[in-house]
């Protein structure tokens, strides 16, 4: 509890990997200023009633199951592995997922020594396939209808094939650079995987589902802003239909009158999507010009 006894939220995020840095940095953008004193676990909100916990990721999806955290950061390929786990032990929606977050991209793939032969889902056939998501690689096995044995590893799962634990493997792959380093080649992707943001399924006391809902708000702003861009250009009144369908995802570009022209009309939209060298070109060669390309710093829809 805060001094004017609003309650504080909980969110548990990554201590340290592929998702930490980002998650750190999207709460910063959402306006979170915190102190983390060196080796502590918890960073305090010094202006939001929000505590980050650092912890393991696997242990994220059971820290909201069980209420100690009321919001979570996590790889959408743990929190599938978790929910068919409980799926198969007959509990259902442990925990809620809110939002898709736009890093944290990598993929599950089965991968095979590059000097065995692999053409295609039945090449694993009979094989002993190392992983520590023994759940999402049972259903993919399923779907495939191939028979091969799951050796559920609670790590190092690359290293395997190497002690004869295993024929191949199903591992996270970002870079690549861990499979190329045991000399493995990634054969087959399993589930395409991204940062999420998974919360407590029952409804939280007002004051905190408050706080939850702003955060959200803020979460979306910033995910919305980092792609978004504000345009500016003088268009041909003749070719403003060709020109706002070149500008990327603006819905409705504002046309102002030019001082001393009739010809010539000032175009500014916002564009939710990238604008590339290419987009600018094309509106170029559509005719206009004097175009202006402006970073968007907060957006709320
Ligand atoms: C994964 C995976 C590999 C590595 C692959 O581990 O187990 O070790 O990332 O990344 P690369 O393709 O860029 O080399 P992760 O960092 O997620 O740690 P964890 O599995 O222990 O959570
Ligand atoms: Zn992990």
């Amino acid at each position: 509890m805060t001094p004017d006894g609003t309650p504080r939220i909980k969110l548990a995020i990554q201590k340290s990997g592929r998702l930490t840095d980002n998650s750190l940095d999207l709460l910063t953008r959402c306006g979170l200023k915190y102190s983390r004193r060196k080796d502590q676990l918890v960073c305090f909100g010094e202006n939001m009633p929000l505590d980050v916990l650092l912890v393991r990721d696997d242990d994220i999806p059971a820290l909201v199951e069980d209420d100690v955290c009321d919001l979570g950061i996590v790889g959408f390929n743990v929190v599938e592995e978790r929910r068919l786990a409980r799926l198969a032990a007959g509990v259902s929606s442990p925990f809620e997922q809110v939002m898709s977050l736009d890093y944290g991209r990598c993929r599950l793939s089965i991968a095979v020594p590059e000097q065995r032969r692999y053409d295609g889902p039945r090449s694993l056939s009979g094989l002993r396939i190392a992983t520590t998501y023994p759940h999402l690689l049972r259903r993919w096995l399923d779907e495939q209808q191939v028979e091969a044995e799951v050796v559920t590893l609670s790590g190092s799962v690359e290293i395997a094939p190497s002690l004869g634990r295993a024929e191949a493997i199903c591992d996270l792959v970002s870079t690549g650079a861990t499979l190329a380093a045991n000399r493995l080649v990634e054969a087959e992707v399993v589930l395409d995987s991204h940062a999420v943001l998974i919360r407590t399924p029952g409804l939280l006391e007002s004051a905190r589902e408050e706080w939850i809902s702003r955060l959200l708000l803020r979460m979306n702003g910033v995910q919305q802003v980092r792609e978004s861009k504000y345009i500016m250009l003088h268009a041909p009144r003749s070719a403003l239909e060709q020109i706002s369908a070149l500008l990327p995802g603006s819905e409705h570009p504002t046309i102002l009158p030019l001082e001393g022209t009739d010809e010539k009309v000032a175009v500014h939209a916002v564009c939710r999507e990238n604008v590339f060298w290419e987009t600018l070109e094309g509106l170029k060669a559509a005719g206009a010009s004097a175009i202006l390309v402006l970073p968007v710093e907060k957006m709320l829809p």
